[in-house]
């Protein structure tokens, strides 16, 4: 349809013309400033604002199937029965200073996000095709493979919610964290897409497809992610999480953690199951990662912690194929340090850890390597069926620069490790970095 006629159509429709919304009843239609501005990337958040006014509460807001300007921050929170339409394009500006210092804080590790979105009774559709673009090839680049760079955004936090129901979400290049769900409850994400892929050196670090923070009852499921860092993750006190049909590629895999990093804040994660599960190209595959019992300061960044205790339990990961998976089945107590002892020190316990039908290939000899903590071994740690095989082997070469050439189950702590089923062979070393680049000696 003709841009003019579409206006006039809708301005005849219109009970209430506001800027660019379109209010007929209960229902607020969006319509971008660039059709009014010659295609300028006039600043659209306005009237997002505006729509969310006066349709956020008992209605319905549409974004209409255009392009629409985000250049600046959204706090669109406290809705209450509320459906909202996204068709089109929401194109996040890459004005990294103003960004960097006008994101809402989410209070955890001093992130902050570009569009804090929430309230009661609250669904979120991308329809018709309507998908979300970080614009983050700028962060990316500027960034420089740095880590937790505070100020970087996460495109979308789910916040303070009850009853969300986000389907068909499409986001593709995300200048930080894809989606955050924090201190929220009911929260279903259907048929997630997520794209986040650098076209320069420099890669896409931090761009976690889904994370959750103070949140329970959550369910994820048909999530395709494509990213370079946690596909899935749940972070501190995330409770009864079910992810479901999960495909990751590329990322550093489906994550309990990072937890234990805030001694003031312990780590309460229980009830969650990882099921059907596919990982192509990745770093990691079922990977569970505390911080050390000391405090390590890595760089100054978010990456500043330790110390911090809680409890994990009670947690499946079922139905695993893995492609070329570089560290299939993890657990760490010191990520972000490799010092000799300090894997010693955490005493943040992991208990009743299944690993159930894992198949497919690792990419070094390494299947699994499970180091808890001394100070607290794992008790209710049991692997069924699970069967890998590196990469070479699969293709009948030998492996590389190693004496070790069946798989390698490393083991550390465990608590009646002989009922375990874990195949253990090596003894876990207490300095493991998060990553393996080579075939284990
Ligand atoms: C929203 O709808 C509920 C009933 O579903 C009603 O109780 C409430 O008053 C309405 N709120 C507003 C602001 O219209
Ligand atoms: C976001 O908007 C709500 C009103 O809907 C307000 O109560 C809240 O303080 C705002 N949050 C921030 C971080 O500005
Ligand atoms: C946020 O930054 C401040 C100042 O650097 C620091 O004191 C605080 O511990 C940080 N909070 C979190 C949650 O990382
Ligand atoms: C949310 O929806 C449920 C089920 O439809 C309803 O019972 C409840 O009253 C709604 N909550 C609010 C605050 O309107
Ligand atoms: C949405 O707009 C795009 C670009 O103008 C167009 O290609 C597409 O067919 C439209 N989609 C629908 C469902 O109208
Ligand atoms: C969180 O949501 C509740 C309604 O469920 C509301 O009363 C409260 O004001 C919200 N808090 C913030 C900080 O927006
Ligand atoms: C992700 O985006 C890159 C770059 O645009 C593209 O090459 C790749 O095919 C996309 N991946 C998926 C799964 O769509
Ligand atoms: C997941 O995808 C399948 C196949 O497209 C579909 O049948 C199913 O309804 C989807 N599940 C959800 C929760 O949307
Ligand atoms: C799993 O999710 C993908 C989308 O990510 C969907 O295409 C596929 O049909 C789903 N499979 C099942 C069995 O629901
Ligand atoms: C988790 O919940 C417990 C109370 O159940 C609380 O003490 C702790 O501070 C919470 N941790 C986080 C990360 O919110
Ligand atoms: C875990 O699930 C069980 C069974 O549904 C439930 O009784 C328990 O309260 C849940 N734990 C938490 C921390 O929610
Ligand atoms: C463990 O969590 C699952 C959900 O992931 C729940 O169904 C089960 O009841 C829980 N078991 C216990 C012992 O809490």
């Amino acid at each position: 349809m003709h841009i003019s006629s579409l206006l006039t159509l809708a301005l005849t429709l219109a009970t209430t013309v506001c800027g660019y919304v379109v209010n007929e009843g209960t229902t607020c239609e969006i319509y971008p400033e660039a059709l009014t501005h010659n295609a300028k990337a006039v600043d659209d958040s306005p009237s997002i604002r505006q729509a969310f006014d006066l349709c956020g509460i008992n209605g319905t807001v549409i974004f209409t199937n255009n392009t629409f300007s985000i250049n600046s921050a959204l706090n669109t929170t406290n809705l209450l029965n509320c459906d909202v339409s996204l068709r089109g394009q929401l194109k996040f500006s890459t004005n990294v200073p103003y960004w960097r210092s006008h994101g809402f804080s989410v209070i955890y590790q001093n992130q902050t996000t570009a569009w804090l979105f929430g309230g009661t009774n609250v669904t979120l559709r991308g329809e018709e095709g309507g998908w979300i673009n970080g614009n983050g090839q700028t962060w990316y680049t500027e960034n420089r493979n740095a880590s937790n760079q505070p100020g970087r955004p996460i495109t979308l936090t789910f916040y303070n919610s009850t009853n969300l129901w986000v389907d068909g979400l499409t986001i593709i290049q995300p200048q930080f964290w894809a989606t955050f769900v924090w201190q929220s409850t009911n929260v279903s994400i259907t048929n997630l897409f997520v794209n986040a892929t650098s076209d320069d050196e420099w890669g896409t670090m931090n761009t976690d497809g889904y994370d959750s923070w103070r949140s329970s009852n959550l369910l994820v499921e048909n999530a395709t992610i494509t990213n370079g860092d946690d596909c899935v993750a749940a972070k501190g006190n995330t409770t009864n999480l079910l992810a479901r049909n999960i495909t990751c590629n590329r990322s550093t895999g489906v994550t309990i953690g990072s937890i234990g990093q805030y001694p003031d804040w312990p780590d309460y994660v229980q009830n969650v199951t990882f099921d059907n599960v596919r990982l192509f190209n990745s770093e990691d595959g079922a990977y569970i990662k505390t911080w050390p019992g000391v405090s390590v300061d890595e760089d100054g960044n978010g990456d500043t912690g330790g110390g911090g205790g809680g409890l994990v339990k009670n947690v499946t990961f079922s139905n695993f194929e893995l492609t070329n998976v570089g560290l299939p089945i993890q657990i760490s107590q010191c990520i972000y340090t490799t010092a000799v002892g300090i894997c010693n020190t955490s005493r943040l316990q992991v208990e009743d850890v299944s690993f159930v039908n894992f198949t497919g290939t690792s990419t070094f000899n390494v299947a699994a390597s499970l180091y808890c903590s001394p100070e607290v071994p794992c008790p209710g740690i049991k692997f069924d069926n699970v069967s890998l095989q590196s990469v070479n082997r699969t293709l009948g070469l030998p492996l590389w620069n190693t004496t070790l050439q069946d798989e390698v189950y490393q083991c550390a702590h465990i608590a009646s490790q002989n009922a375990s089923g874990i195949p253990c062979n090596y003894l876990a070393p207490d300095n493991y970095g998060q990553e393996v680049t080579q075939n284990v000696q």
